[in-house]
């Protein structure tokens, strides 16, 4: 039998004070609400509705078609938002996942566990619960004198004695998709908040005979959701602190985990070494051997076995095997540095590929340039790639020579072998195997210091 989920996402979310809906804020790289659905994924649900709001266009662009949408036109509470996906759900016969979508941490296997627990009590309706020592906030589970499910009390509605009750509800649950509509049609908007809530659906189906189980996990850090950035920083950091432990598990080695961020959809390979003060954002792949650090951010990467990245910023680019990079060197977006490629110490990069071998040792900026293998660039080498209008390539062919500080002005080509001679501004192509030499010879005056000064020059002085 399939399994649906309704993400409820239609809320404001006020206590973020924020432009960005709440559910798209990052949490380790990845909007909150894409951790759900993942989550849900992985879990094995088939189907996945997502209640927006009126302004929910950005949520539609960020998920795609991965998932349905209904829009809840106007926030009348948590039943309401539920109800909106009536009419797309409406033939569905197996059990429907409710989840908030500002509660990321759920593992898969949780979610699993509570869609099987629902199915083997064949219970009407499941709610997942946690036990805290401070549940202030949340809805409170009420359990009658046997101690079965009784109801959900919301803490603005709650009694003095109700309030003290430490298991609380999560916001997650698993419904039979029957019962549920029907009590949803049931619920009023006759509490302190003036809300339909979707807590009164459990009470409903209790009340009419129907079974509903309470699914009590012991870690409430899953089932914490996010309602201001206190809560995202813990979010935050409890992600973090996961995603470190599955890497370590797998094989990589973290000289400092505290000082070590990875990203959600980051990958890793066995005998990968981060150092400390090392951000891999993103998509980022590192293969085995591969260093990273201290001090590196490298986002939106391929980088291949045995890459050493130190002190550099790395984006949007591929590393082929054996490269190196760094310290203090920023290699933008759309760079390819092939096999054991050099890039030394303050260089910047942007959208060039660099062939085998070739060497960018020192203080270099290359834009938009095509190098062949072998080829050395000279210290200060800049490419002139932009005319203030428009951006132009540099090509340089296998085996040149550029010395150092050299200005080649885009678009230009240097050809296979050929050598610039250090300080020349090349304007004009270097056929291959020629020394191209672009700067005014220089001419010495004998005695200028003496007779400018009139003085004798200090070495006779001393
Ligand atoms: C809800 C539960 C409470 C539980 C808590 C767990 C209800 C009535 N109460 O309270 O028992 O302990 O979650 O965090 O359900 N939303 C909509 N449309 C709406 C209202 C809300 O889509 O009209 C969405 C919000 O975007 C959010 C979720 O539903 O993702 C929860 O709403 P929120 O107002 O935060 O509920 P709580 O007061 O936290
Ligand atoms: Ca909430």
């Amino acid at each position: 039998m399939s399994v649906a989920a309704v993400v409820l996402a239609a809320g404001k979310g006020t206590r973020m004070k924020s432009a960005i809906p709440k559910v798209l804020h990052p949490i380790c790289g990845l909007p909150m609400i894409a951790h759900v659905v993942n989550n849900l994924q992985e879990a094995g649900v088939g189907r996945i509705i997502v209640v927006v709001g009126p302004e929910g266009q950005e949520i539609q662009d960020l998920l795609g078609s991965a998932v349905e949408y209904v829009v809840q036109g106007e926030q009348l509470g948590t039943g309401h938002a539920v109800l909106q996906a009536e009419a797309v759900l409406g033939s569905h016969d197996g059990p429907v996942l409710v989840i908030h979508g500002d509660t990321p941490l759920y593992r898969p296997d949780t979610l699993r566990e509570l869609i099987k627990a629902h199915q083997s009590s064949r219970a009407s309706g499941t709610v997942l619960s946690v036990l805290l020592n401070d549940p202030t906030g949340y809805g409170r589970i009420i359990r009658d004198a046997e101690g079965a499910f009784a109801k959900i009390v919301e803490e603005k509605d709650a009694s003095p004695e109700e309030a003290t009750v430490k298991e609380i509800n999560s916001g997650t649950y698993v419904f039979q998709c029957e019962p549920l509509f029907a009590a949803l049609h049931q619920i009023s908007p006759e509490n302190a908040q003036k809300e339909y809530y979707l807590t009164d659906v459990l009470g409903i189906i209790r009340e009419q005979a129907g079974m509903v189980e309470v699914f009590t996990h012991d870690d409430p850090e899953e089932a914490s959701g996010i309602n201001n950035r206190v809560q995202l920083a813990a979010a935050e950091k409890a992600l973090r602190t996961r995603i470190r432990e599955k890497w370590m598990l797998a094989g990589v080695t973290m000289m400092d985990p505290d000082t070590t961020y990875v990203d959600a959809e980051a990958e890793l390979e066995p005998d990968v070494v981060l150092m400390p003060f090392t951000f891999i954002e993103g998509r980022t792949r590192v293969a085995a051997g591969s260093v990273i650090g201290p001090f590196a951010r490298v986002k939106d990467c391929v980088v291949r076995e045995n890459v050493t990245i130190s002190q550099a910023v790395v984006v949007g680019s591929t590393l082929e095997p054996g490269c190196t990079v760094g310290p203090y060197t920023y290699i933008r977006p759309g760079c390819h540095l092939s096999e054991k490629v050099k890039v030394g110490g303050f260089c910047e990069i942007k959208n060039t590929t660099v062939g085998p071998g070739s060497k960018v040792p020192h203080l270099t900026y290359l834009g938009d340039t095509s190098i062949g293998s072998g080829v050395n660039i000279g210290a200060g080498t800049i490419t002139c790639n932009y005319d203030g209008k428009d951006k132009h390539r540099t090509v340089i062919e296998d085996g040149a020579f550029i010395g150092s500080n050299c200005n080649l002005v885009a678009p230009i080509e240097i050809g296979a072998g050929a050598y610039v001679a250090a300080g020349s501004t090349i304007t004009a192509d270097v056929p291959p195997g020629a020394l191209g030499v672009a700067r005014n010879r220089q001419r010495n005056i004998p005695d200028w210091v003496e007779r400018r000064s009139g003085k004798r020059s200090y070495q006779e002085e001393g």
